[in-house]
């Protein structure tokens, strides 16, 4: 068999290469992904790679480069192979502790920030990388949170996150299991549990199954386990008239508005992601 091509030194045709590896191991986005690792194996902009195709790249910065498309082949997500992520126009680090913040989850953090009251106090229950809490203190210089999750190896990073956007002084950071470490009350609590089915796990993409941390995807047997404990404990920690958002996987809306309605709740407000699928739902304590 012969050996494999070497790649070219100049941005285009390294561009070009790089993407029709990836196209052939069955990436979706090999333009995008190719372009994307380059900027980081390269240190150079996307101004840069679109502006100065002909530019000439160093042998370490080729060597880089094709390490990382030898990642990306074996299906690793780009946002690992760079430890970066983009969230509501930040970045954020990414380390095989965390779940790599998606997309969808923009809906929670939107829909949080339309229901924190000024100077509100938020609790966010299995923070990851703190995509979400950052996100809400960034944006509301006037809002407090509490950010907790049972795995420290990810408070380690979402305390780093919270040091690179400057709101470290406003998130304070507690291990355990849901309320477990929690005392005192919230006008908000929010949560992006893990949600899915324990056995449907090894059915999900390669990019997913092998790379997510398992204690952020595995919801138990049914899916449902987190919504379960969070709507146990929330009304403890509720301030009144406050509220619990949680985002929800496709399809979950009606059982996780029963799990709430039964521990004392009523759906508020119920909101699609990108792609029309029901992904959050608000709800607030029912007041004898
Ligand atoms: C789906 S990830 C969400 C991470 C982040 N909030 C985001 O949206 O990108 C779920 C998080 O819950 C954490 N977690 C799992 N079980 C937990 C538990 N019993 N108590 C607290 N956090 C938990 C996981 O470690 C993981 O960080």
């Amino acid at each position: 068999m012969p050996g494999r091509m070497m790649p070219p030194e100049r941005v285009k045709p390294l561009l070009v290469w790089a993407a029709g590896r990836l196209r052939d191991a069955g990436c979706e986005t090999p333009d995008l992904d190719a372009r994307l690792l380059l900027q980081g194996a390269a240190g150079l902009s996307r101004e840069e790679l679109i502006l100065e195709p002909d530019r000439h790249l160093a042998g370490e910065q080729i060597t880089a480069f094709e390490a990382m498309i030898a990642r990306r082949e074996a299906r690793e997500p780009v946002s690992r192979i760079r430890g970066e992520r983009e969230f509501h126009g930040r970045s954020f680090r990414v380390t095989p502790d965390t779940l790599d913040p998606r997309p969808d989850t923009e809906t929670l953090a939107e829909t949080a920030l339309a229901l924190l009251p000024k100077a509100g106090r938020f609790l966010e229950l299995g923070a990851g990388t703190g995509a979400v809490a950052i996100t809400l203190l960034a944006e509301r210089p006037d809002a407090y949170g509490i950010a907790t999750d049972v795995s420290a190896a990810a408070l380690a990073v979402t305390a780093e996150n919270a040091e690179r956007h400057g709101v470290a002084d406003r998130l304070v950071l507690l291990t355990g299991s849901w309320f477990a470490p929690v005392k005192g009350v919230f006008d908000l609590i929010l949560s992006n549990p893990p949600y899915i089915p324990a056995a449907e796990i090894a059915t999900l993409s390669p990019d997913v199954r092998c790379f997510d941390p398992r204690l952020a995807l595995d919801g138990g047997a049914d899916g449902l386990d987190a919504y379960r404990a969070i709507a146990a404990g929330a009304a403890a920690h509720l301030t009144p008239g406050g509220h619990v958002v949680v985002e929800i996987g496709a399809g979950q809306g009606l059982e996780i508005a029963a799990i709430f309605v039964a521990a004392g709740f009523r759906l508020v407000d119920q909101r699609q992601d990108l792609g029309g699928h029901i992904r959050c739902l608000a709800f607030q304590r029912v007041e004898n």
